[in-house]
C-alpha cells in the first residue's frame, strides 16, 4: 500500500489522503458501501462503478458460507467472483459470527460457531480467518477480533482487548510467512470498549507492531452507546494511532457521524445503514432523510434532491413515481439504493473539497445547519 497524506485542516483533525492499494487509487477520507454477499443488493458492479464508488466491502462471514472457498478458488478470488475490478476490503468474519450466531463461544483458539447449515461446531481461527481472505484475495484484510457489544462491561471487554492484541500477533505472523502481504493489506483493530485506560493499553500495543501492519480500525463501537462516549473514543484512537496509517472507524454510516469521525482524523468507514434504510423507502439528503413511503409524497413531481448528479434524480423520476412504487416494486428500492450512495459519496467528496480548500469548518457548519433543518 502507497498512502499519502495530501492536505490537513488547520482547525480540526481532518485530512485528505491518496491511498493507492493493488486496484487502484481511492481518495480519503471515503465511505465503503457494503456488499455483504459479494454484491450491493440489488446493484450490478457496473453500476456501483458508474456511481464514481472505487472500494467497497465484502464479508469473509458470509462468503465463506456462499458460495464457500472452493467456489472462490475456482473463480480465482472475490474480485473475479463478483466482476469487480476496484478495490476491494473484507472484514474478517468475528464480528458477525457474533451478531448472527447465538451459539458462537470464544476461546483463545477462535471463535466455536454452529455451522448454519447442520449446526455441527466449526471453528474460526486468526490464522483461518486470514486464509479465507487470502483466497477472497481483498486488497484490505482485517485481522479477527474479539468482538463485545459497546455495552458490555466488566473484565470481559479487558479480556477481549488482551486477547484480541495475541490474535493480531497471529494474524501477522500467518499474513506475513504467506508471501500474499505485498498484495493485501492487513489492518488492526483497536479495541477495549468504552473504556479509556483499555483503549490505551490497546494503543499502545498496536502502534507497537506499526511495522507489521498497514493501516488500523476502531472497533466495538456504534452498538447503542451515548454519541458523546463514541465521539470520546474516536477523538482518543484518532488522535494517537499513526500519522502515516489509514485510520477507519468500522460501521458508522449516518452523515453527521461520518463528518464528525472525519473532524476527528479518521479516513474509512463503512456501513450497511445507506443501502439497508434504500430498501425501507428512505432517501437521503442533505436536509435530512426522506421517508418516500409516506403519503406527502404522492402527488410531489421533484426529484428525491434538487442538483443530485445520481442516476434516479437525472433520469427524472420523481418523489410521486418512488412513493407510488416504494411498496410494490425493487425498482424502487434500487433507485434509491443508488441516491444514497451518491450522496454518502457527496458528504465524503465534499469533506475532501473542502479540507483541500481551506474551508472544512463552514462546510461542516453549513451541513449541520441544512441536515438538522426543515425537512423540503
Ligand atoms: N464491524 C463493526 N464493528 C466491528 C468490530 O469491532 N470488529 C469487526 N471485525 N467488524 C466490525
Ligand atoms: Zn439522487
Amino acid at each position: 500500500m502507497q498512502f499519502e497524506v495530501l492536505a490537513k485542516c488547520h482547525t480540526t483533525r481532518a485530512r485528505v489522503s491518496r491511498m493507492r492499494l493493488t486496484h487502484g487509487v481511492t481518495m480519503l477520507p471515503t465511505f465503503m458501501p457494503v456488499a455483504t454477499q459479494a454484491a450491493i443488493k440489488g446493484l450490478t458492479p457496473q453500476q456501483v462503478e458508474a456511481l464514481g464508488i472505487n472500494l467497497i466491502l465484502n464479508n469473509t462471514y458470509h462468503l465463506n458460507l456462499r458460495p464457500g472457498i472452493q467456489v472462490l478458488k475456482e473463480a480465482g478470488g472475490a474480485h473475479k467472483f463478483q466482476g469487480w475490478t476496484h478495490n476491494l476490503l473484507t472484514d474478517s468474519g468475528g464480528f458477525q459470527l457474533v451478531s448472527l450466531s447465538k451459539f458462537t463461544k470464544i476461546t483463545e483458539e477462535g471463535a466455536l460457531f454452529a455451522s448454519p447449515f447442520d449446526g455441527s461446531p466449526t471453528m474460526l481461527t486468526p490464522e483461518e480467518s486470514i486464509s479465507i481472505q487470502h483466497t477472497i484475495g481483498a486488497d484490505i484484510i482485517m485481522q479477527l477480533d474479539d468482538v463485545v457489544s459497546s455495552l458490555t462491561v466488566g473484565p470481559r471487554v479487558e479480556e477481549a482487548m488482551w486477547r484480541t492484541i495475541r490474535w493480531l500477533d497471529r494474524c501477522i505472523e500467518f499474513h506475513q510467512s504467506s508471501g500474499k502481504d505485498d498484495v493485501q493489506n492487513l489492518f488492526a483493530i483497536v479495541q477495549g470498549g468504552l473504556d479509556a485506560e483499555l483503549r490505551d493499553k490497546c494503543l499502545d500495543e498496536m502502534i507497537a507492531r506499526k511495522d507489521k501492519v498497514a493501516g488500523y480500525a476502531i472497533g466495538g463501537l456504534s452498538g447503542g452507546e451515548e454519541k458523546d462516549v463514541f465521539w470520546r473514543v474516536i477523538k482518543q484512537c484518532a488522535d494517537k494511532l499513526p500519522e502515516d496509517r489509514p485510520r477507519y472507524s468500522m460501521g458508522i454510516g449516518f452523515a453527521e457521524d461520518l463528518l464528525v469521525c472525519v473532524a476527528l482524523g479518521v479516513d474509512m468507514a463503512d456501513c450497511v445503514f445507506p443501502t439497508r434504510t434504500a430498501r425501507f423507502g428512505v432517501a437521503l439528503t442533505f436536509k435530512g432523510p426522506l421517508n418516500l413511503r409516506l403519503g406527502k409524497h404522492a402527488t410531489d413531481m421533484r426529484p428525491i434532491e434538487e442538483g443530485c448528479p445520481c442516476p434516479t434524480c437525472t433520469s427524472g423520476m420523481t418523489r410521486a413515481l418512488l412513493n407510488h412504487t416504494a411498496t410494490l416494486e425493487t425498482a424502487a428500492a434500487h433507485a434509491i439504493t443508488q441516491h444514497n450512495l451518491v450522496f454518502q459519496a457527496r458528504v465524503m467528496g465534499g469533506a475532501r473539497e473542502a479540507i483541500i480548500n481551506g474551508t472544512f469548518p463552514q462546510y461542516l457548519k453549513d451541513f449541520f445547519a441544512n441536515y438538522f433543518g426543515d425537512v423540503g
